[in-house]
């Protein structure tokens, strides 16, 4: 038996795949993963999620022990990346009578899965039910956590909710697929999941947490790992907290962050960070070559604006730098307020390589960065006072 019940009528049919060590090309699976997918039986009967493509024996295995594929009415698409939609068009070849349903910003993306325009798909929002009879199921919107397709499923008879990839853990179970209480395992691959997939949407997620701690739930069933019924507000506990800032300051927090071979762009950081120091900011200076990914990370997701100071080197930004900058994209950074400074000898192009990098990853960049000719002289220390203060202004804004 592969199904398992996790209340009348309701019944995980998920695939596993223990073997999995890297998921999305980056985020490491030392314990495999599950896809999970969940049948609701009443007088109508709904599938929620797909699963990976060539993951569909093991979907359609369980769904037959509890009924023949032929009897499925709706499929509830809570999200279409490919972990979780790419069986849908072999679900559809065995069932084409399956209505699809999904959130409306979902409805173009689902049409990409299956590439049939003629197949009506449902666009559902936010507070929308879908009575099956005995069994409903109620819809959340829950944009970008971590798509912008994404939504959640309440079931209200059995307050179980179908939290997609939220509250998620990449975890392969080779016993029950339950949590239990204490399992420190579970909840450091829950963080891993966090940190790697929600934490670039984390006011988003902070957002939906905060609206489902109110709610009224026995049961959370994700899309990946154990369903958990044991401590089901736990993992939303923890992403309130995983999702609060590291840094607060009740003024503007500017992070500077700088690296420097020989000392020159240090002397053009500090002289900055003093001029931003005398302004309603709050600059913090940080060597990136003495902190770790974690520590810039914080920096990054906490600051309201952010300085980028880089020698350039070979025509280009410093790598320490590179390395920050492409921190980025694993926070949630779109819309801060930036700007680049640096020391050069005989180039320094690194200021507006870096500036078109912020701008691509939909930063705000004050233009046109600072920059001195080897050591600092009096006058360019100057530009570096002016430079601090209109970037206090432009934090302002
Ligand atoms: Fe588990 Fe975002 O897919």
């Amino acid at each position: 038996m592969s199904a398992i019940a996790l209340a009348d009528n309701v019944f995980w049919v998920g695939a596993k795949d223990p073997e999995l060590r890297v998921f999305d090309l980056i985020v490491k699976t030392n314990y495999g993963t599950t896809y999970n997918s969940y049948l609701l039986r009443g007088e109508k009967v709904a599938l929620i999620d797909a699963v990976k493509d060539g993951f569909e024996d093991q979907l359609f295995a369980a769904i037959q022990e509890i009924l023949p594929l032929s009897q499925i009415d709706y499929l509830i698409v809570n999200h279409n990346e490919p972990d979780h939609s790419g069986a849908i068009v072999k679900l559809l070849q065995a069932n084409p009578g399956i209505k699809l349903v999904c959130a409306k910003p979902a409805v173009p993306f689902l049409r990409n899965v299956i590439n049939d325009e003629a197949r009506a798909i449902e666009g559902v929002k936010g507070g929308d039910k879908l009575d099956l009879g005995g069994l409903t199921l109620e819809f959340l919107a829950t944009p970008f956590m971590h798509w912008p397709d994404t939504m959640m499923g309440y079931n209200p008879e059995h307050k179980i909710l179908f939290s997609c990839d939220g509250f998620a853990a990449h975890f392969c179970p080779t016993e029950s697929i339950f949590h239990k209480p204490g399992d420190q395992l579970l909840l450091h691959e829950a963080w891993y999941y966090y940190d790697c997939i929600m934490r670039p949407f984390a006011p988003f997620s902070r957002k939906a947490a905060q609206a489902i701690a109110a709610m009224d739930i026995a049961t959370v069933a994700p899309s990946h790992g154990l369903v958990n019924r044991a401590e089901p507000k736990l993992f939303i506990e923890k992403y309130l907290e995983w999702t609060e800032p590291k840094h607060r300051s009740d003024r503007k927090l500017i992070a500077i962050l700088y690296a420097s071979a020989y000392g020159n762009t240090a002397i053009m950081a500090r002289a900055i960070c003093d001029a931003l120091d005398q302004t309603k900011c709050e600059p913090h200076l940080i060597d990136v070559t003495a902190a770790n990914d974690a520590e810039l990370r914080d920096w990054l997701e906490s600051a309201d604006g952010i300085l980028f100071g880089t020698p350039t080197f070979a025509g280009d930004v410093v790598k320490p730098i590179w390395d920050t900058a492409h921190l980025l994209t694993s926070v949630a950074a779109t819309g801060k307020k930036a700007a680049v400074f640096g020391s050069f000898a005989w180039g320094g192009q690194a200021i507006e390589i870096l500036e078109s990098y912020l701008e691509a990853l939909k930063l705000k960049v004050m233009k046109p960065g600072v920059r001195a000719r080897l050591v600092p002289g009096p006058g360019e220390l100057e530009d570096c006072r002016r430079f601090g203060n209109d970037f206090s202004k432009f934090v302002a804004e």
